[in-house]
């Protein structure tokens, strides 16, 4: 347990991706990571209650009503505190300031729903309705300063299919975040890659 890489999680809903990550770490599709902190902004989110439900320490940080910067703060101290080495935004709906993600240099993951660049930002899967697009997916990117921006390192695509609304969409797509999420974390604590410009380049 001791050479495990160590995951900080963060999240704001239903924790989806969190249990993904955390089922393939119990069934040992992926290796050498423990999850060490989930922490949610919002103290209803299902997400938290299913981390003290499994015993995972758990912390519910508020953000409503308080400066950002102040309360990313105390998130990185928090994530420091669990000696966090990979930071993985996992349906957490809040921009990073930049001293947040300065701390954790080429360290947070994003899971966000669409093929980006298209599409970034708010209700994703229904953009990609209302844009009449033929196929979707998911990314997981490297959190940079820019809102859905940052290198990308895995996608995985679906076919939009004629009928589909957002909640089928969005169904068939959360099936495919559940395997990009973990595929990512093992390729970034491998080690094995290297970042030239925009481009994740494996070795
Ligand atoms: C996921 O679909 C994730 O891609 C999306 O929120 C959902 C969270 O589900 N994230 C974003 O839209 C980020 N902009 P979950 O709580 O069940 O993991």
């Amino acid at each position: 347990m001791g050479m495990n890489k160590k995951l900080g999680i963060l999240l704001s809903g239903r924790g989806s991706n969190f249990l993904a990550i955390a089922d393939s770490i119990a069934e040992e599709r992926l290796s050498g990571a423990e999850i060490a902190v989930v922490v949610s902004n919002l103290a209803d989110a299902p997400g938290i209650a299913a981390a003290r439900e499994r015993s995972f320490a758990a912390a519910v940080i508020e953000s409503r009503g308080r400066k950002r910067a102040e309360h990313d703060a105390e998130i990185v101290a928090t994530l420091q505190h669990h000696e966090v080495d990979l930071v993985c935004l996992a349906g957490y709906m809040r921009l990073l300031s930049p001293e947040f993600v300065r701390a954790f240099p080429q360290r947070i993951l994003n899971i966000h729903p669409s093929l980006l660049p298209a599409f970034p930002g708010l209700h994703a899967q229904r953009q990609a309705i209302e844009y009449g697009v033929s196929y979707s997916g998911c990314t997981v990117h490297f959190v940079d300063e820019e809102l859905d921006h940052g290198v990308i390192i895995v996608q995985r695509t679906v076919p939009v299919l004629p009928g589909d609304d957002e909640r089928t969409l969005s169904a068939r797509i959360l099936e495919q975040e559940h395997l990009a999420y973990p595929e990512a974390i093992a390729r970034v604590l491998s080690g094995n890659y290297e970042v030239k410009g925009r481009r994740y380049i494996a070795r």
